[in-house]
């Protein structure tokens, strides 16, 4: 509160609000400074000048170790379609429901000011107010993931950073990681895409990639994957033109995002359900809860349900979305996880970083706070803002009345037969047959192959010669034409030596 008893962050722009130190005290001079005479040292007692460094030397926060680099907004899901006869979701249960969220969309690999053009996944996260809780999605623009064991995602992802001697990005780690653990091709497919380059966080889709359980109330439950199709239509960059406007503006995506919504241009997406019964998924020929396979639409037809929209811009960026912290353990009566092993870290990971990042009480910063949440039993711990349950006893207290709200968990069906039983670790042939799908898909579209092939053996040619060769014999095991395509354009670009950033390996003695 300032001296006139109004919170900081009510003052209008046409207000001239008195100035003062953090502790409310005004001050005349923002510029000004106590010394000994006019030349002479500081006086420990300037309280405005420490205050004004020490806040400052402090602004900064741990940015996430993934997905650092985002830009997010405000907005609603509306209902479209009746879905209740699958769930009993409260923010789903009729149509024409409307709830408020928030949006952030971001890069993976880079840091906090890398540019938004690199090729990489983008991630697609919203929280919804729900009445019954917040409910986030923390999903990626990609159907399917690099990987299906969670134990892989730390060392997969400092493949993808920076190389820990020479502090740079370093081709050969990230295809030497890639071409060892050939049950990232499907992912690796999309990546080298042009989808791998959006056009602008306004013009892509975004998917659950993991399984989910859709209950109801009675025990009953669907298993189902999310997708939210862009109504701006699908738009990519070539590399090109990524690489062009990561140098003229590495923060377009950002910048076309805010400036779309300051227009009143609205984007939106229409949210899809794909649905098998437990029954359909124990002889589905794909295991649902493996992360690197869709499921082939024309066998598992998308279910409109909603549509999703950003109109609103936020006030402060730091406040609002640097500080957002969302969750796939963030969830609401009628949803539950699946029983795929990297969901099921991920339920562990988000919080614990958040805890890390933002502090224990993070989901009381504005942005993460829910309509309504009641558990006097967290109590204390830095950063309490919420005047921290007041007088409320802090144990289940004979003397206090609270409701219990009755949730019946369905986690009866996790015991499998046919595909869901086999080892998600071993890598097989079926494990190309998709990735030859989305190939197929390539080319039906003009130079999409063409242009797959050329940004690949770009970014590979960069690679030791070994892990160049194993990387060819990978893309020949998704089809035989375009292995000997890759290998051809790289080696054409590439120099004799390989890599020079990552070194000689051998000279390590690794
Ligand atoms: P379908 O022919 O039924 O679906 C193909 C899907 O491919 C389209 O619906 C579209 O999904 C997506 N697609 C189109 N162009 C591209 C592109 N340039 N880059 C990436 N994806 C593109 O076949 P299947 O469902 O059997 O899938 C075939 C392949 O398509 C799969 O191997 C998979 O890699 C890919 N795919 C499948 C999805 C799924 O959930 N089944 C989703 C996305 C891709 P969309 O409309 O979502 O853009
Ligand atoms: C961000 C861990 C897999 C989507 C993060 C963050 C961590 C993390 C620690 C930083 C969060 C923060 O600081 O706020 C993991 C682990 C994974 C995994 C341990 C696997 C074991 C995935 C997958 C997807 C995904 C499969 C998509 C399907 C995202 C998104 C963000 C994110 C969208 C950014 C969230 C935001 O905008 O704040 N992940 N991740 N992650 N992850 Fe993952």
């Amino acid at each position: 509160m300032v001296a006139d008893d109004k919170p900081a962050s009510t003052f209008k722009y046409s207000e001239k609000p008195v100035y003062t130190t953090s502790n409310g005290c005004p001050v005349e001079n923002p510029e000004a400074f106590q010394r000994v005479g006019s030349n002479g040292p500081l006086l420990l007692q300037d309280f405005h000048l420490i205050d004004l460094l020490a806040h400052f030397d402090r602004e900064r926060i741990p940015e996430r170790v993934v997905h650092a680099k985002g830009a997010g907004a405000y907005g609603e899901f509306e209902v479209t379609h009746d879905i209740s006869d699958i769930t009993s979701i409260d923010m789903l249960s009729s149509v024409g429901k409307k709830t408020p969220c928030v949006a952030r969309f971001s890069t993976v690999g880079g840091e906090k000011g890398s540019p938004d053009t690199a090729r990489d996944p983008r991630g697609f996260s919203i929280k919804f107010y729900t009445e019954e809780g917040n409910w986030d999605w923390v999903y990626n623009n990609t159907p399917v993931f690099f990987l299906r064991d969670p134990t892989k995602f730390p060392l997969f992802i400092h493949t993808q950073k920076r190389n820990p001697q020479t502090n740079l990005k370093d081709a050969t780690m990230f295809w030497d990681y890639l071409s060892t653990h050939q049950e990232a091709v499907h992912q690796v497919m999309h990546l080298f895409s042009d989808r791998g380059t959006p056009y602008s966080y306004r013009h892509m889709n975004g998917y659950s990639g993991h399984t989910h359980k859709f209950t109801k109330t009675d025990g009953s439950f669907v298993y189902v994957q999310i997708h939210l199709k862009t109504d701006q239509g699908s738009k990519t960059f070539t590399n090109e033109e990524a690489g062009k406007m990561a140098a003229e503006n590495p923060d377009w995506n950002t910048q076309d995002l805010f400036d779309s919504i300051q227009k009143g241009e609205y984007p939106s997406w229409t949210v899809y359900a794909q649905v098998l019964t437990p029954e359909q998924a124990e002889k589905f020929r794909w295991n649902i809860f493996d992360l690197t396979k869709v499921w082939p639409q024309k066998d598992v037809p998308l279910r409109p349900f909603g549509k999703f929209t950003l109109n609103k811009n936020v006030e402060n960026y730091f406040a609002e979305i640097e500080q957002v912290a969302f969750s796939p353990s963030h969830l609401v009566p009628g949803i539950e996880p699946s029983a795929d092993p990297v969901l099921q870290s991920r339920l562990f990971s988000y919080p614990d970083t958040h805890r890390h990042r933002l502090g224990v009480n993070y989901q009381q910063i504005p942005v993460n706070a829910p309509l309504r949440a009641f558990n006097p039993y967290q109590r204390d711990g830095l950063m309490a803002v919420n005047g921290n349950y007041g007088a409320n006893p802090n144990y289940p207290s004979s003397y206090r009345g609270m409701t219990y709200k009755p949730v019946k968990p369905t986690n009866d069906h996790e015991k499998w037969a046919g595909a869901a039983v086999m080892d998600l670790s071993e890598v097989v042939p079926e494990d190309y047959v998709q990735a030859k799908g989305l190939w197929d898909v390539l080319g039906k579209q003009p130079d999409q192959q063409d242009h797959f092939v050329g940004n690949v053996s770009g970014h590979l040619s960069a690679a030791k010669e070994d892990t160049r060769k194993r990387t060819y014999e990978m893309f020949g095991r998704v089809d035989e034409e375009l292995g000997k395509r890759i290998a051809e354009a790289t080696e054409k670009l590439a120099p004799a030596s390989g890599s020079q950033a990552a070194g000689s390996a051998e000279s390590r003695g690794w």
